[in-house]
């Protein structure tokens, strides 16, 4: 199953990618992690990134591209994959589409996650991760028990540095204008299921799998 994982940022990518992967035992990349680890590693696509990063705008085509080209030649894509966070617009969505073709491929199923603003902007304000375990936690609706067993532990509840609110802001503003289009590209060759995600992450991802199996 080649799957990708679309939606606005916070509507739970992330976490659904990680079940999916488990589930179906794919593999799954997140361009926005790669980019990140890059950041802290200061390489030099960290570099570049960086500042687009924090401003909530997309890195550039080329650098994303060429991240998701070496992947896709070292995993077996006969098995299947998850993409979370690409492809981010269309030109990319164009790049992929010929990067699978030369290897005789395509993707079967785009999840579509969406979400309203409101509860969008919570989930990301509130999205924390746990320095020990790096676990995605979130301080409005995960689990006490976790939150605190973080802290118990000696581990400290992280926040992204684009998970503030005007970054924030600048996000949906970029996935309205450059992603939503993607949702139309792949709606027009019928590889597109909408999924809703408001119900905690276990229903949604109950609604994910009844989705790809209809
Ligand atoms: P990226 O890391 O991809 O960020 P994003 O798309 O903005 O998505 P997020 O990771 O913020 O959210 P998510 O949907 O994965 O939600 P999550 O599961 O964490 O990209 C970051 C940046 O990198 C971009 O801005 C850009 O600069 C660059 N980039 C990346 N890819 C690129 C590309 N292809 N092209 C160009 N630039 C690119 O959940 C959010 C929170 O909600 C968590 O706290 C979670 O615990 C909680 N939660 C999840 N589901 C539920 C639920 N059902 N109920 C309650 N809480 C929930």
């Amino acid at each position: 199953m080649r799957l990708i994982l679309l939606g606005p940022p916070g509507v739970g990518k992330g976490t659904q990618a990680k079940l999916l992967s488990n589930y179906f035992s794919i593999p799954t990349i997140s361009t926005g992690d790669v980019l990140r680890e890059a950041v802290k590693n200061q390489t030099s696509l960290g570099i570049q990134a960086k500042v687009k990063m924090d401003a909530g705008e997309l890195v550039s085509d080329e650098l994303v591209n060429h991240i998701v080209d070496e992947y896709i030649q070292t995993i077996d894509i006969a098995k299947g994959f998850i993409l979370d966070g690409y492809p981010r617009n269309v030109m990319q969505a164009e790049y992929l589409e010929k990067a699978l073709a030369n290897l005789g491929a395509e993707i079967n199923f785009v999840l579509d996650y969406q979400l309203d603003e409101g509860t969008l902007i919570k989930r990301l304000s509130g999205r924390r991760t746990c320095s020990n375990t790096n676990e995605i936690l979130n301080i409005y609706y995960s689990p006490k028990e976790k939150i605190e067993s973080c802290i118990k532990n000696g581990g400290e509840l992280i926040q992204r540095d684009d998970d503030h609110e005007e970054t924030i802001r600048n996000r949906l503003v970029v996935y309205r204008s450059e992603t939503l289009p993607v949702s139309n590209y792949y709606l027009s060759n019928g590889k597109l299921i909408a999924v809703f995600s408001e119900k905690d992450v276990h229903s949604v991802f109950e609604s994910t799998l009844k989705s790809l199996s209809r």
